[in-house]
């Protein structure tokens, strides 16, 4: 068969790693096409025959050597009809599509309307991707968050300042939760849990009363700004970090700074337990194709690989509830 590949959204640590284990896996019965700049490789017929032997150099980097793009195939019916053209002209058998929730849903629809059989495996930083624990990627930028946030507490403890890290994370808080609750921080906004700004002052004052500093860790998330927006309808996010301080120093008169890792915690090289993930997320769609069993997406569920309908997938994300909304509330309810 013709087995195509593509990553598409934003990158992650560990796309790589999948990619190129898919590649080994399939490379031994089936002919590997990368197909470059995601969704939109297809429409400008942008694939490339590829061995395990031409990724591996980078297989360990962050990135993804495959590109990426935001392009929405099913944006208008004329795209949609330029793309199922161009999928019956690649002659592909099955796409593996390796992305987010708007990638997947792509791939759902493919499948949905009989263009194409496709497997999902999911990533994204953001960790907010329905159906499965893990998301490729989301460790390492944890991992990231977390040493830049240590770093910036050492300046804020020694010039007695309030801190706030802005780290990304669109629909859901998992990113901000989780550097919070691993630098322990004096308070975290996530988009799940809407709080007002008064009553983090009034937190950040007891604070720093005690201890002279104040740490807090924002998700991009909170606050939308207006200004374009990308082909899934999503707008560019970034800047609530700023606002945040600049609305502590007016309010209490404490120095304030704020910090934005933004796409640094993006572009590492994956940790031990994304390029597991990858590896394991990779031979279980691997397994997939080989049984035929097609419109699947791998998931992380309770430790084990599963494999569900990505189209339940579709229209929902994975956010903060729960049992970790519970962990939220004990350390930051209000
Ligand atoms: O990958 C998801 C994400 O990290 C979001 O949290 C963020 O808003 C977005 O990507 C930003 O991506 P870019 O600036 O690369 O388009």
């Amino acid at each position: 068969m013709r087995i195509g590949i593509l990553t598409g959204g934003g990158d992650a640590p560990g796309l790589n790693i999948a990619v190129y284990t898919l590649t080994k896996l399939v490379e031994k019965r089936h002919e590997v096409y990368a197909i470059l700049h995601g969704w939109r490789g297809i429409l400008n017929r942008e694939i490339r025959r590829v061995s395990s032997r031409d990724l591996l150099d980078f297989a360990f980097t962050g990135g993804t050597y495959i590109k990426t793009s935001r392009t929405n195939p099913f944006k208008d019916e004329a795209r949609a009809e330029q793309f199922a053209k161009a999928i019956k002209e690649l002659g592909l058998d099955v796409i593996v599509a390796i992305g987010g929730d708007d990638t997947l849903s792509v791939a759902a629809e493919a499948q949905t309307r009989g263009l194409v059989n496709t497997v999902g495996i999911p990533k994204t930083i953001d960790n907010d991707v329905y159906g499965t624990d893990y998301t490729i990627g989301f460790d390492t930028a944890v991992n990231e968050a977390i040493r830049v946030t240590e770093s910036f507490k050492t300046t804020l403890i020694s010039h007695e300042r309030v801190g706030v890290v802005e780290v990304m994370g669109r629909e859901a808080g998992w990113i901000a939760l989780f550097t919070g609750l691993a630098t322990m921080a004096d308070f975290v906004l996530i988009p799940e849990k809407s709080v007002s700004w008064d009553a983090v002052v009034k937190r950040i004052k007891e604070t720093y009363d005690n201890k002279r500093w104040a740490l807090i860790v924002v998700s991009e998330g909170i606050k939308e700004y207006e200004g374009p927006k990308d082909e899934f309808g999503h707008s560019r996010l970034g800047g609530v970090g700023n606002e945040l301080a600049n609305y502590i120093e007016k309010t209490t008169g404490f120095e304030a700074r704020a910090v934005i890792p933004g796409h640094i915690i993006r572009g590492s090289a994956p940790t031990a337990f994304d390029r597991i993930l990858a590896v394991r997320f990779a031979t279980e769609a691997y397994g997939a194709i080989e049984e035929g069993d097609y419109g699947k997406m791998v998931a992380y569920k309770g430790g084990d690989i599963t494999r569900i309908p990505i189209t339940e997938v579709l229209g929902r994300n994975r956010l903060v509830s729960g049992y970790w909304l519970r962990l939220y509330e004990t350390f930051w309810g209000i």
